[in-house]
C-alpha cells in the first residue's frame, strides 16, 4: 500500500478562503479582524515566521500589526505593550513571538494576554478550556492536526491515537483534542519503553518530538494514520520531518509530508483563531 498524502498546502488555501469570506462578512459589519505580532530580539527563524504570518493575515484580508522592538526591551516594558494591546478594539489577536531573550518571563508575558485575544492558545486558561472541554482557543499546530484527521473524514471514536512528544504547545494538547473527540489516547515521551511495541497497536501517530526518523516503517501498523509535526534538517540542509516518510508511506494509510504538511496549517488555524476572537467580540 501507498498511503495518501494529506496535503496541508492544499487544505490551508481551501481554509483560508473561508477565512477570507467570514472576514468580509465582519468587515461589512464595520469590524475588521486584527492581529497583534510582538517580536522582541533578532532571532533570524522568528523574523521569518513573524513575517509569514502578517502576510497570510493580509492575503486573507486580516488587519495585522507587527510591533519590533530591541533585544533590550525589559519585561515591565513588554508587559505594558501587551496591556495596552488588550484593550486595544483594533485588536482581536495577540501574538508574542517565542522565544523570547532570557530576561523576559514568557510565561509572565503569555499570562498578561488576554484570554479573549490568546489565539495562540498558550495561556492556562486557554490550556484549562481545552483540558475541560470549555469555549476557548486551541494551540495552531495541534488545531491544524486535528483538521487535517478531519478532512480524510476520520472518526477518532474509539480508535487508539499515539502522541509521541509531551510539550505544552504541541504533545500535550493534541492528546486532550484526540479524547475530546473520543480516541484512547497514549502519550509518549523520551522515558517511554518501548516505543515501537506502543506506536504498532496505534490506528493514529502524531510524531511531535523535534528529531528525525523517531518513527520507522516497522512502528507502524498497516493502514495507520501518520502525522508529522516534526521540522528538522537533514544532513543536506533540507527540510525533513520525524517521520521516515519514505518508509511509512509504504504503510499507513494516510501520510502528512514535511514540508507542505502541517507546517502551513499553523499559519492557517492561527488565522482561524483570530477570526474566531473578532467573531466573538462583534457579537
Ligand atoms: N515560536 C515558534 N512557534 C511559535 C508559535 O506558534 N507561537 C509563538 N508565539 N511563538 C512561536
Amino acid at each position: 500500500m501507498t498511503a495518501q498524502i494529506i496535503d496541508g498546502i492544499a487544505l490551508s488555501k481551501h481554509l483560508r478562503s473561508e477565512v477570507a469570506t467570514r472576514a468580509q462578512a465582519l468587515i461589512t459589519k464595520g469590524v475588521t479582524p486584527g492581529l497583534a505580532v510582538v517580536l522582541v530580539g533578532d532571532n533570524p527563524a522568528s523574523q521569518v515566521y513573524v513575517r509569514n504570518k502578517v502576510k497570510a493575515c493580509e492575503d486573507s484580508g486580516l488587519y495585522s500589526v507587527l510591533e519590533k522592538y530591541e533585544v533590550s526591551m525589559t519585561e515591565a516594558d513588554l508587559l505594558a505593550r501587551v496591556e495596552a494591546l488588550n484593550h486595544d478594539p483594533a485588536i482581536h489577536g495577540i501574538l508574542v513571538q517565542l522565544p523570547l531573550p532570557a530576561h523576559i518571563d514568557a510565561q509572565k508575558v503569555i499570562e498578561a494576554i488576554s484570554p479573549a485575544k490568546d489565539v495562540d492558545g498558550f495561556h492556562i486558561a486557554s490550556a484549562g478550556a481545552l483540558m475541560t472541554g470549555m469555549p476557548g482557543f486551541w494551540p495552531c499546530t495541534p488545531y491544524g492536526c486535528m483538521k487535517m484527521l478531519e478532512s480524510i473524514g476520520y472518526n477518532l471514536k474509539g480508535k487508539h491515537a499515539v502522541v509521541i512528544g509531551r510539550s505544552n504547545i504541541v504533545g500535550k494538547p493534541m492528546a486532550l483534542m484526540l479524547l475530546q473527540k473520543d480516541a484512547t489516547v497514549t502519550v509518549c515521551h523520551s522515558h517511554t519503553q518501548d516505543l515501537k511495541a506502543i506506536t504498532l497497536q496505534a490506528d493514529v501517530i502524531v510524531a511531535a518530538v523535534g528529531k528525525r526518523n523517531v518513527l520507522t516503517a516497522d512502528m507502524v501498523k498497516p493502514g495507520a494514520v501518520v502525522l508529522d509535526v516534526g521540522m528538522n534538517r537533514n544532513e543536506e540542509g533540507k527540510l525533513c520531518g520525524d517521520v521516515d516518510f519514505e518508509g511509512v508511506k509504504q504503510v499507513a494509510s494516510h501520510i502528512t509530508p514535511v514540508p507542505g504538511g502541517v507546517g502551513p496549517m499553523t499559519i492557517t488555524m492561527l488565522l482561524v483563531n483570530t477570526l474566531e476572537a473578532a467573531e466573538r467580540a462583534s457579537n
